[in-house]
């Protein structure tokens, strides 16, 4: 008797307490998977390629698109020259090569030691600035001889209906 009267109050007790203990652990899990969806949502769209560049374009140093500009009909400029524009405004000095049939590279040409213009050498292949005999590569911009140490400014260009376009300034890598 007296075993029973221990035992209903210890096992009602047990008994609230284990569903209470289920329901915290419910709770509990509840909590954390919402913790665990919730970081794996920070993380989904700190990841997504717009969430990047947006957060680049903030700190400005994403590569920038301005409206796109027509630098030069195809059949003007052939294999191996260079044309002279502006871009993206007229007092930005830029200068787009021919490299091959397909390929153009373009880049703001003010030099990046003391922004003289740099000039693509035909001959030699080499883009030149005259001022302190300052060279840069033709393939990325990067300088390669004298004084410089950044690298020209790429702008994106593209070619459409028989037409080159400036599409965009590439900003330098940090
Ligand atoms: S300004 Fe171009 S090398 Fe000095």
């Amino acid at each position: 008797m007296t075993e029973n009267n221990n035992k209903i109050p210890f096992n009602e007790d047990n008994y609230t307490h284990n569903i209470n203990r289920n329901n915290e652990r419910k709770l509990d899990r509840r909590g954390f998977m919402k913790t665990l969806v919730g970081a794996a949502g920070v993380f989904a769209i700190s990841s997504l390629p717009w969430g990047a560049t947006a957060a680049k374009e903030l700190m400005g140093l994403g590569d920038k698109e301005y409206p796109h500009k027509k630098i030069t009909d195809l059949k003007s400029i052939g294999v191996g020259d260079a044309v002279d524009f502006a871009f993206p405004g007229e007092h930005d000095s830029a200068i787009l090569i021919r490299l091959s049939d397909e390929k153009f590279v373009a880049y703001q040409n003010a030099c990046t030691h003391l922004r003289c213009p740099v000039f693509w050498d035909k001959k030699e292949e080499e883009m030149i600035c005259p001022c302190h005999h300052g060279k840069f590569d033709v393939q990325t911009g990067s300088p390669i001889a004298g004084p410089p140490r950044r690298p020209l400014p790429e702008i994106q260009v593209k070619v459409d209906k028989g037409a080159v376009y400036a599409v965009r300034v590439k900003r330098y890598e940090t």
